[in-house]
């Protein structure tokens, strides 16, 4: 268990498409490992939620959580969640633009359009299925931390590049909580 470095936008393989994690590896001491791995690495950067690509695993693994998080003040809770091979279904079509921030752009905020209702599905660690309908922010996190597996990072989404900047500048009042 360790926290491992966080890559930064630039490295080569956050572009690329990440492969499903191995039905038959489920519950297994390779699975807890990466696992135990992106919670360590999530929590000390203070994230919101991790993709195994920014720990430098192409595989479909991600996880998040909200709980009084310094760098997502004010935001309503999202239990501890792994979610594997997930797949994403809006629920409608309306989209809503917020802020948000990634440990692999560290230092910066911009809005990006995310549907504000979906349902996800895919596997927890012992490959029981997850079925869940979500909105707002946590529905924002799962679109967010998807896009990682498919090479695709949050500036990449954004049409008004006005709304993209230093998270020093945009919300002061965070200056001392970002990582870097
Ligand atoms: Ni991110």
């Amino acid at each position: 268990m360790a926290i491992r470095p966080i890559l930064k936008m630039g490295t080569p393989s956050l572009f690329e498409k990440s492969v499903p994690w191995p039905a038959n590896k489920f519950d297994s001491p390779e699975l807890h490992a990466l696992l135990a791995d992106m919670k360590d690495s999530m929590k000390a950067a203070t994230g919101a939620g991790l993709a195994a690509p920014q720990i430098g695993e192409n595989v479909r693994v991600v996880i998040f959580e909200v709980i009084n998080n310094a760098r997502y003040p004010n935001r309503e809770p999202i239990p501890y969640t792994v979610l594997i091979n997930p797949q994403l279904a809006p629920t409608s079509k309306e989209t809503d633009l917020d802020w948000e921030g990634c440990l692999s752009v560290p230092g910066m905020r911009g809005q990006v359009a995310r549907y504000t209702t979906l349902r996800y599905t895919g596997f927890d660690q012992f490959g029981k299925p997850i079925n869940r309908t979500v909105s707002g922010f946590h529905a924002r996190v799962v679109q967010h931390e998807v896009d990682h597996l498919d090479g695709v990072l949050y500036p990449m989404r954004m049409t008004d590049m006005t709304k993209f900047g230093y998270t020093e500048v945009l919300f002061p009042e965070l200056v001392g909580v970002e990582e870097d």
